[in-house]
């Protein structure tokens, strides 16, 4: 094997990023660990390479949270499909079950490039007629305290490092022919997947409906014709899941015949 092909490898399997452990539910470092050797095997394959699996990324749970630091973490950086380039290993119903609302946070930074992901799942949203009738305000908390106590009065709000605004634009989004205006079905679509992909991600969130909308206005200097419609708390969570309460599916969902 060359060494072109070495490095590829190398860069393939153990790139550098920043983990929290902390926010995972128990059960995930085993996952990480079986789909990490899955795509590597596959990788191997697929290149004809003679690569080993490290022991390191075979070890136990205890092991791994000894040996990794949450600085570096092991993870694969491409190779088709099931990975997030990045980012944490979740399929998309293990987003859907691990997201909750987060009301306490750690200091520690979202990445820029974690930040960037976000924002282009944000931009993914589809929206009535394709308007895009939404703007999505990304405010740092730090230098921003004193406005922010104003827009939503709770400690926790203030700990995340980012609050995002998704602001609607009504006199731009679509209007069913019997009045309705969708303007904040599509803002709510769009802070849907800010959460889903921060979830995803890694970070946690906390839907805000309750807050000022006239401070809202003014800390995130919004021109006139955005309506603020959600605002959340973006940053590593400093606690874990609390059991959610959903009605039975029975209460919720109606098969018409
Ligand atoms: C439209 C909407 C508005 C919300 N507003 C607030 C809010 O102002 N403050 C808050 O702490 N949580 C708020 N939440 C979070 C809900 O309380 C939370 O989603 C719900 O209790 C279910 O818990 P879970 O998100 O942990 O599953 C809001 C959620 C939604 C969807």
């Amino acid at each position: 094997m060359g060494n072109d092909a070495k490095q590829l490898a190398f860069t393939v399997i153990s790139c550098k990023i920043k983990m929290d452990w902390d926010v995972l539910a128990p059960g995930f470092y085993g996952t990480i660990i079986r789909k990490m050797h899955e795509e590597f095997l596959r990788f191997r394959l697929e290149q004809g390479l003679r690569l080993h699996f490290s022991k390191r990324m075979k070890c136990g749970i205890p092991t791994l949270k000894r040996s990794i630091s949450s600085e570096a973490a092991y993870i694969m950086l491409k190779v088709r499909g099931s990975c997030v380039r990045g980012g944490i290993l979740m399929d998309f119903f293990d987003v859907i079950t691990k997201r909750f609302s987060v009301r306490s946070y750690k200091p520690d930074m979202v990445e820029t490039e974690k930040l960037e992901k976000i924002l282009e799942a944000a931009r993914q949203a589809p929206t009535a007629c394709n308007l895009q009738a939404f703007k999505v305000l990304v405010m740092k908390t730090d230098g921003n305290r004193e406005a922010l106590k104003k827009v939503y009065h709770r400690e926790w709000f203030l700990e995340a490092p980012y609050v995002l605004a998704v602001c609607s634009i009504p006199e731009e989004s679509w209007v069913r022919a019997d009045g309705k205006s969708y303007s904040d079905v599509d803002a709510a679509i769009v802070m849907d997947h800010i959460i889903l992909a921060a979830t995803a991600l890694g970070l946690g969130t906390c839907w805000i409906g309750a807050f000022n909308p006239q401070a809202a206005r003014e800390a995130f200097r919004m021109d006139e014709k955005m309506q603020p419609v959600a605002l959340t708390s973006l940053g590593y969570a400093n606690e874990t899941r609390a059991n959610k309460r959903r009605k039975p599916v029975e209460d919720l969902v109606t098969f018409i015949e």
